[in-house]
């Protein structure tokens, strides 16, 4: 299956599940913009494609979990852009949610895109062990032990001098562990041993700090074009960055760096166990900076 077609899929599960749902009509309206803004779709991409690299034949359910953690990102962004967070006006090219539909209302999808995956996830034709054990690893990456506290801290990081390894935690908790989501979640999906499921997740918690931190470097050298989101925020809010602490260039070095990292594990990975990890190097490759 190519790129297109997984991600096909996981368009048809996010349709399908508010398709014909009737609730609130500005809320379906809000919680659908964001939807459909064009985000890149790396994370249910990845978790498609960790399975086939698993030798996993990719079915609908599949794309649920996919789609459910794309509804968690999505939510994400729209209470990461909000006046009282990083108060952006742009997000994937178009009005943030808060922009177009009220700051009461894009708080409110936000919600509704936390919550409704895991209705969506329990709905999926899996067993139900790994549709328990899928809900509490999303739910453990996104909440209190993740994404949440990671945004807490990435708040409360702006204007201070944090050292290194403040800044990985932050990365680490705002993004790294919905990256390692769907290598952590093909890991559960798939049955492999604990000790292959954690090398899994670690090799996702390199690329989600890789991509944090090419996140950051974006912010300081891209165009609104190129992000579709207000370039040099980062430096105007005086928030905890990797080009703040290391400098611009040491910054691309450490994210070319950790990527090569997890191209070290993928080839370990792939001796242990049949692996196919041509496609997740390709993903890995994209996002190296070219300096
Ligand atoms: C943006 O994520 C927020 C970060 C974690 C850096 P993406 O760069 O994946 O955003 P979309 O989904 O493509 O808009
Ligand atoms: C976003 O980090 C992380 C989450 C949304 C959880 P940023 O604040 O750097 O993301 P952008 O740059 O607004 O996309
Ligand atoms: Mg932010
Ligand atoms: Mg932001
Ligand atoms: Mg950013």
């Amino acid at each position: 299956m190519n790129k297109q077609e997984k991600l096909a899929m996981v368009e048809s599960a996010l349709e399908e599940f508010y398709g014909d749902q009737q609730f609130a009509l500005s809320l379906r309206e809000a919680v659908l913009y964001s939807i459909h803004a064009g985000g890149k779709r790396i994370r249910p991409y990845l978790l498609l494609e960790v399975l086939e690299a698993l030798k996993v034949p990719i079915t609908l359910a599949h794309a649920q979990v996919a789609a459910a953690l794309e509804m968690i990102h999505t939510g994400s962004l729209i209470h990461d852009d909000l006046p009282a967070m990083d108060d952006d006006d742009y997000r994937r090219g178009r009005l943030t949610n808060h922009k177009k539909f009220g700051e009461a209302l894009a708080i409110l999808a936000g919600d509704a895109l936390f919550l409704d995956p895991y209705a969506l996830i329990a709905q999926a034709d899996l067993s139900s062990q790994a549709k328990v054990d899928l809900i509490a690893s999303l739910s453990l990456a996104s909440g209190s032990m993740g994404m949440v506290a990671g945004q807490v801290l990435d708040m409360e990081g702006e204007g201070k001098h944090l050292n290194l390894e403040e800044l990985q935690t932050i990365h680490a908790n705002k993004t790294g562990k919905l990256i390692a989501f769907p290598f952590q979640a093909a890991g559960i999906i798939s049955g492999l041993d604990a000790r292959l499921q954690e090398d899994l997740k670690y090799i996702g918690e390199l690329i989600g700090l890789a991509f944090q931190v090419r996140d950051d470097v974006l912010d300081v050298t891209a165009s609104f074009e190129e992000i579709g989101k207000t370039p040099q925020k980062d430096l105007q809010a005086e928030k905890s960055t990797y080009p703040a602490l290391l400098g611009l260039d040491e910054a691309i070095v450490f994210c070319n760096h950790t990527l090569d990292r997890a191209n070290a594990k993928l080839e370990e990975i792939s001796r242990l166990v049949n692996f196919d990890k041509g496609p997740i190097v390709e993903i890995v490759e994209s996002l190296r900076i070219n300096a």
